[in-house]
């Protein structure tokens, strides 16, 4: 089977599973450094869907509001912070690399602890996912609670995990492939504060939706978690054709 048939097969499954005519939404979430980023997209190139990395948003406003000194105490500043991003929020934003440094990072989950900053984003998130731009037949999402949360119908949810050694490794090889000079020791350091934080939250924490599928990554590259991925979807969805 050539490689087009083989996606038109995967398609056809999902859309067994789910009626062709409806939207599908593609929950993933986990931690930093999972590679639940990297999974995301390489779904959403497989199924021609939209993807969307709702971390950038909340580095985005962690961006806009390191930018004019605002603090993330400040309802005022935050409510700033977030009028910047609605008016300038681009794919190219999202991608920039000024939203990767450590400074964003570290901001971007203290102020993705904010009840008011997070409502701003579900809405931005929740249009994303019933409305895919482009007129595309579905959407993906990654984050932390894009299942739990922000769209818990989602057609196929998948928490994506590892252990915080092997997510400091990953993140560790990348930063010193931007050439950038850090210590192992800080960047694991680092990654536990941003879980603790993200898993302790009043608003939304990080949790495993009841119906999530959880995989592991701390002994899998990119390519075999992508085929993980793709035997929980194809098994949820043939299953699925064969109850009805
Ligand atoms: O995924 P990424 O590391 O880019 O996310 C940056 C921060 O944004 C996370 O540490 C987390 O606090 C927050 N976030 C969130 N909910 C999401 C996505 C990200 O709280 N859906």
């Amino acid at each position: 089977m050539g490689l087009h048939s083989f996606r038109e097969y995967d398609r056809e499954i999902l859309e067994e599973g789910l009626g062709a005519d409806v939207n599908v939404v593609i929950a993933i979430d986990g931690p930093a450094g999972s590679g639940k980023g990297t999974l995301a997209r390489q779904l959403a190139k497989r199924f021609g869907y939209t993807y969307l990395d709702t971390g950038a948003l909340y580095r985005a406003v962690a961006l806009a509001l390191l930018e004019a000194n605002g603090s993330v105490k400040n309802e005022r500043d935050l409510e700033v912070a977030l009028n910047t991003i609605k008016k300038n929020l681009t794919p190219e934003l999202l991608k920039s690399n000024l939203l990767r440094t450590e400074d964003v990072s570290q901001m971007a989950s203290k102020v993705a602890a904010e009840p008011f900053v997070r409502k701003a984003l579900f809405d931005i998130q929740r249009d994303f996912a019933a409305n895919p731009p482009n007129g595309a037949a579905g959407a993906v999402l990654d984050g932390r609670d894009i299942g739990s949360v922000v769209y818990p119908h989602a057609d196929i949810k998948i928490f994506v995990t590892a252990s915080p050694e092997v997510r400091a490794e990953r993140r560790y090889k990348e930063l010193q492939l931007t050439g950038t000079s850090v210590d192992y020791d800080v960047v694991l350091a680092e990654i536990v504060e941003r879980d603790e934080r993200d898993k302790n939250r009043e608003a939304s924490p990080m949790v495993v939706a009841e119906d999530a599928f959880v995989l592991d990554t701390s002994s899998l590259d990119a390519p075999e978690a992508f085929s993980h991925a793709m035997d929980i979807i194809r098994a949820q969805f043939i299953d699925a054709t064969d109850e009805k």
